[in-house]
C-alpha cells in the first residue's frame, strides 16, 4: 500500500479537476448513468412512474445510487429532471413514454409574470431531501452532484410544449417579443438560483447546468439571449460550488460559453479538446467527450478512444464523461468498460503511487 498522505478521495480529485489541476487520473462519470441502459432501473419502472421516482426519495436515492453501485462511478449524480423546476414555477408537466408534455405552455406575457418564484425546500423538498441521503449512503468521499437546466433550454420546453417539434414556437417568441422572452429567462434564472443554492446546502459537491440546445442558436442570439441567463445564475451562486455547464453542438459558441463564468464546460463528441484547450487556455476545466454511440462499438473501439480522450487533455483539469447522455439500449458491460478504461489510464506526470480511494 502507498503511503496514506498520497491518496486522495473521489470528491476530492473531482474538485481538483473542476479546478483545472493535475490529476493522479481523472475522474469519470456519465450524464444519464441512472436509467433505462440498467436493468434494476427498469425494474422500479415497471412498479413506479418516472415523475413518482423523481418525487419519492426513497426511490431517487436507489436509482442515483445504482450506477455507482453496479459501475463504480467516481460521481453521484441525483435522479431527477430539468423539467421539474418548470413544474414548480406553475406549469403542469407529463412525462409519459413520448417524452416530456407541457400541456399549458408559455406563449405571452401573462404567462411569464404568471410563473412563480418558489421556495425549493417547500416545493421540491424531495430534492435536497434526496441529496442529503444520497451523501449519507455514499459517505463525505464521494462527490454528489446536483443539476438544473440551463434557461434557454428550459424554456424551449417551456415554450414549446413538447420536444419533439422543433423549436419554431419558440424562437418565433424570441423574435416577435424579445423583451418578453428576455423576462421568461431572466425569471428561469431567478427560481434556478435558489433551486441550486438548496441542492449545495443539502451536500452537492459540484452543479451541472443543462443547456442541451443551445446550439440551436446562432451565435448572436446566443450572446443576447441564451448566455446572460446563465451568467445570472453562476453569479448567484457565488463561489458556493463549481459549476459544470453543458452544451451541446456548440463548437460555433465555445469561446462564448466560456465567459458565462462556469468552472467546467462540457461538450460533446464533435470538439476536439486539445484545440478547445487551446483556444480557451487551461483555466477552464473540460467535461466530456466520448459519443455514446461509442459504447456500441466493439471493445477494442471503446477502449481506443477512451483513451484518446483522456490522452488529449493529458490529466490536467478533464472530468472524463459522455458528449451527451448514455443511450437507452446500451450494454452495460460497455459501460463498464468506458469507466474502468477511465479510471485505470496512466497519465504521463502522475506518481506511480498516487491513489484514489
Ligand atoms: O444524469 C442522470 O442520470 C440524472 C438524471 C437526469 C434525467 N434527465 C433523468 C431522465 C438528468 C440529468 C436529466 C436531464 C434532462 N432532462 C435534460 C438535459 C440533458 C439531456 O439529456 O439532454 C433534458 C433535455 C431533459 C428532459 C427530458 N426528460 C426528456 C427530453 C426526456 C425524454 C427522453 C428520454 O430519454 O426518455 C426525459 C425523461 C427522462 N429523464 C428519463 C430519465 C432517466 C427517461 C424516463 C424513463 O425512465 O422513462
Amino acid at each position: 500500500m502507498p503511503p496514506q498522505t498520497l491518496a486522495i478521495n473521489r470528491k476530492d480529485l473531482f474538485l481538483r479537476a473542476c479546478r483545472g489541476e493535475a490529476l493522479p487520473r481523472v475522474p469519470v462519470w456519465m450524464m444519464r448513468q441512472a436509467g433505462r441502459y440498467l436493468p434494476e432501473y427498469r425494474e422500479i419502472r415497471t412498479k413506479h412512474a418516472f415523475l413518482e421516482v423523481c418525487k419519492t426519495p426513497q426511490l431517487a436515492v436507489e436509482v442515483s445510487i445504482q450506477p455507482f453501485r453496479r459501475l463504480d462511478v467516481d460521481a453521484v449524480i441525483v435522479f431527477s429532471d430539468i423539467l421539474i423546476l418548470a413544474e414548480a414555477m406553475g406549469l403542469p408537466l407529463e412525462l409519459g413514454d413520448a417524452g416530456p408534455n407541457l400541456p399549458n405552455p408559455v406563449r405571452s406575457k401573462l404567462d411569464v409574470d404568471r410563473l412563480k418564484i418558489f421556495d425549493p425546500e417547500a416545493e421540491t423538498g424531495f430534492l435536497p431531501e434526496a441529496i442529503r441521503r444520497i451523501v449519507k449512503s455514499v459517505g463525505p468521499e464521494v462527490p454528489v452532484l446536483g443539476f438544473a437546466g440551463a434557461p434557454w433550454t428550459l424554456a424551449c420546453y417551456m415554450v414549446e410544449g413538447k420536444a419533439k417539434e422543433g423549436f419554431g414556437t419558440v424562437k418565433s417568441f424570441l423574435y416577435h417579443e424579445p423583451k418578453v422572452f428576455r423576462a421568461l429567462l431572466h425569471r428561469i434564472a431567478q427560481a434556478t438560483i435558489p433551486y441550486l443554492k438548496a441542492q449545495i446546502a443539502a451536500g452537492a459537491a459540484a452543479v451541472q447546468l443543462f443547456d442541451t440546445w443551445c446550439g440551436e442558436l446562432n451565435l448572436q442570439d446566443y450572446e443576447e439571449f441564451a448566455l446572460p441567463p446563465v451568467q445570472e445564475i453562476i453569479a448567484g451562486l457565488g463561489s458556493s460550488a463549481p459549476v459544470i455547464y453543458y452544451t451541446k453542438a456548440s463548437q460555433h459558441l465555445l469561446s462564448a460559453a466560456a465567459r458565462s463564468g462556469a468552472n467546467v464546460l462540457s461538450v460533446d463528441w464533435r470538439v476536439d479538446l486539445a484545440e478547445i484547450r487551446k483556444t480557451l487556455g487551461p483555466r477552464i476545466a473540460l467535461q466530456g467527450n466520448v459519443d455514446p454511440a461509442v459504447l456500441f462499438a466493439p471493445p477494442d473501439k471503446i477502449r481506443d478512444v477512451t483513451l484518446a480522450t483522456i490522452g488529449s487533455l493529458a490529466g490536467h483539469g478533464h472530468i472524463l464523461n459522455l458528449g451527451h447522455g448514455i443511450l437507452q439500449n446500451t450494454p452495460v458491460e460497455n459501460a463498464q468498460l468506458f469507466i474502468e478504461t477511465g479510471q485505470r489510464a496512466l497519465i504521463q506526470h502522475a506518481s506511480p503511487a498516487a491513489q484514489v480511494r
